[in-house]
């Protein structure tokens, strides 16, 4: 990352800590998934291309696997990005998700050595047959010194019942790579964030020392002061659903009002809807609406000013 971007970031990142003024110097390009609309989600491939692309920070969305590693997954069972049904036919659970119920390989289910054999890459393009799933450890190697991390505590549901204690293994692992604690590596700041309102709570409360944004979407009505007011103190910022923030635009200035940040998810070329292309979109939600840092498959869009 260049030297000057570096530092603004830092900057935001101190700012989402609490204690100052949580509006950034800079926009932050946050790459969703790492340049996932060109590359294989959560690989070292879409990560790489990430940096080219001159992401400030770079998106992990986690998993654990049977033998307690962190992985980068978004979804909790692994079918979906991987060979895994090939390789492992048997060994599937049966899920009822959304009121489906259907076959899912739980990669909780998994150990990583068993993780380390599937293929995370034909399914996106056969270029990217050689791509595995990351380790956190592999991705913070990857990354670190070059942008900031935004890892997600995913679907933190999955784990209940199931003696793992992802909040505890996250900050486990910034505690090992001393990437706990604002400005702990001023070259890599670290964002935390997650859709489970009592992970949110839990990462609060344990003082880990970097933002903690909590995640979410919503149907029907919607109260954006008093989302604010419950969140307040508990949070560094939100990460609403895009379509929030354009349904409610004065939820940005109440949350800036809060100190509190707003970094709407997910934008992408492949699915624009009412823009001429996705860098009007995120310059309207940026430079319009104000909000602080997104999430976008296409970092390179990502509209300077
Ligand atoms: O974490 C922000 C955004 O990534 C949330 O959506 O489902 O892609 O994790 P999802
Ligand atoms: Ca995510």
């Amino acid at each position: 990352m260049r030297r000057a971007a570096a530092v603004t970031v830092v900057a935001m990142a101190a700012a989402m800590s609490g204690g100052v003024a949580a509006q950034p110097a800079r926009k932050a390009n946050v790459a969703h998934r790492g340049a996932s609309a060109y590359a294989p989600e959560h690989t070292i491939a879409a990560y790489t291309l990430a940096l080219r692309q001159g992401a400030d920070f770079v998106e992990q969305d986690l998993a654990v696997t049977k033998d307690g590693v962190l992985i980068c997954l978004h979804d909790p069972s692994l079918e979906r990005t991987t060979d895994v049904e090939q390789k492992f036919p048997a060994r599937f659970t049966e899920v009822t998700w959304e009121g489906k119920t259907r076959k899912a390989w739980l990669a909780n289910d998994f150990t990583l050595a068993e993780i380390k054999t599937l293929d995370a890459g034909s399914w996106f393009d056969a270029r990217f047959a050689d791509q595995r799933i990351p380790t956190f450890d592999e991705a913070v190697a990857l990354i670190r010194g070059k942008a900031g991390l935004y890892p997600e505590l995913k679907t933190p549901e999955i784990y209940e019942g199931r003696d793992v204690d992802f909040v505890a293994l996250v900050e486990a692992a910034l505690d090992r790579l001393a990437l706990r604690g604002a400005g702990a590596d001023p070259r890599t700041p670290v964002i935390l964030q997650t859709f489970g309102e009592s992970t949110a709570q839990a990462l609060s409360a344990r003082k880990i020392g970097v933002p903690v944004v909590l995640l979410f979407d919503t149907r029907g009505s919607f109260d954006a002061a008093a989302k604010v007011a419950q969140w307040k103190g508990i949070v560094t910022g939100f990460g609403p659903a895009k379509d929030v923030v354009a349904a409610h635009p004065e939820f940005v200035r109440l949350a800036h009002d809060a100190g509190l940040t707003v970094t709407p998810y997910t934008f992408r070329a492949a699915a624009v809807r009412g823009y001429a292309s996705v860098q009007d979109e995120m310059a309207h939600f940026l430079y319009t609406l104000g909000v602080d840092a997104l999430f976008t498959d296409n970092p390179d869009r990502f509209p300077r000013r």
